[in-house]
């Protein structure tokens, strides 16, 4: 029965969620980082021809760095990220997939500039497959974590 907390961050707001959260869980931490980092640029979404609107129009793979060491025992997972396009960041998707989800609890925690959680626990139920359930929550601080 352990329990692991995954986080993608671009600009810094999940990952400091997810870092206290993971402390005051004593939980395993293990940060999503993209092979090629985002730079500024890369996600200015105001920008029609930006890498970050390139890979959503796409539905591109995002490659990501690292792999999660015995993800086999864990049997609650969390899943932290920004909200992007009303969803998940696509290299959150590509990091879902290289893993065997099968039975494991899911909750998808995100923060957002305003956009509430929308379909977001839909659209990833498609990359956890085999997941016992999929949750997923807007949350502003670790605490709202803590009392899912
Ligand atoms: C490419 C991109 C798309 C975004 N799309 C949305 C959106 O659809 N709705 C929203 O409320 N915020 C959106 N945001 C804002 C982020 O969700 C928000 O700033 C988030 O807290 C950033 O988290 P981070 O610092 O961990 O990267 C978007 C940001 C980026 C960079």
């Amino acid at each position: 029965m352990s329990t692991l907390v995954t986080f993608f961050s671009a600009e810094g707001t999940t990952k400091a969620v997810a870092e206290e959260f993971a402390k005051k869980a004593g939980a395993d931490l293990f940060e999503i980082v993209p092979t090629e980092p985002y730079t500024k640029a890369d996600i200015n979404y105001l920008n029609p021809l930006s890498r970050c609107n390139k890979e959503q129009i796409g539905k591109k793979d995002v490659p990501t760095v690292g792999v999660v060491n015995d993800f086999a025992k864990y049997d609650t997972v969390y899943v932290g990220f920004p909200i992007w396009y009303a969803a998940a960041p696509r290299v959150v998707y590509s990091f879902c997939q290289k893993y065997n989800w099968q039975g494991k609890k899911v909750y998808a925690f995100a923060t957002s500039g305003g956009s509430g959680i929308g379909k977001t626990a839909e659209k990833l139920e498609e990359y956890v497959k085999g997941a016992a359930s999929v949750e997923a929550k807007l949350v502003h601080n670790a605490g709202e974590i803590e009392n899912w």
